[in-house]
């Protein structure tokens, strides 16, 4: 069985066992962007292929020469070494691979890199400020909401941006918020837990 077969298997066995919080973070298949693109498209025309980029990555200036077909996620870890953010699927399925783009969650898998052109990019190596963690990473500490931490990165950065536009959300909110982003380990209640905490941080450990 192929690696994603194995996934859906084992999602759909154990959201049959009753993990109800699990399905509603699961996108339905008919509501998910069906994208089976080649990682490099062939042939183009010979100027597509080569673009300097400029953006903001984590506060800093960045200018880049590459290939235009590239996506940032390819980008961001090969060329400028930003492992945090993770490759999961590659077809914009799991949200492993979620970055800010001016604060907006994004499937970095499924960006150009073009598409950062003249933006602001944020990825989890940007969210802890003077070697303090960002109030939502502590929260997921405080929670043990990781078991693998593959999911983390996107589930982090997705919930600080749901917490921008909506600092108080509810429980309903913020699974609709994480809505597509999969846990392969499975750790949905913790780490709604965790959110939960990051909206009020005085919750009893
Ligand atoms: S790696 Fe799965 S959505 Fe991007
Ligand atoms: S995928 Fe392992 S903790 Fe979420």
């Amino acid at each position: 069985m192929k690696p994603v077969a194995i996934l859906r298997h084992q999602l759909k066995t154990r959201t049959k066992a009753g993990w109800h919080e699990n399905i509603a973070l699961v996108r339905p298949r008919s509501e998910r962007r069906q994208v089976l693109r080649p990682r490099i498209a062939s042939p183009l025309p010979i100027d597509r292929m080569n673009a300097t980029v400029q953006f903001t990555i984590n506060g800093k200036q960045q200018r880049v020469s590459t290939d235009s077909r590239r996506t940032l996620l390819d980008v961001l870890r090969e060329d400028l070494g930003l492992t945090g953010t993770k490759y999961g699927c590659g077809e914009g399925e799991c949200r492993a691979c979620t970055v800010l783009l001016d604060d907006r969650p994004v499937r970095s898998c499924q960006a150009d890199i073009t598409e950062a052109e003249g933006r602001k990019v944020q990825t989890i190596e940007g969210l802890a400020q003077d070697g303090k963690l960002h109030p939502v990473q502590e929260a997921f500490v405080k929670e043990g909401a990781m078991q693998c931490g593959y999911c983390v990165p996107g589930m982090i950065l997705t919930t600080v941006s749901l917490l921008k536009r909506n600092p108080k959300p509810s429980r309903a909110q913020i699974v609709e918020g994480l809505n597509g982003n999969i846990c392969r380990c499975c750790g949905y209640v913790s780490i709604l837990n965790a959110v939960e905490r990051a909206v009020q941080p005085t919750k009893e450990a």
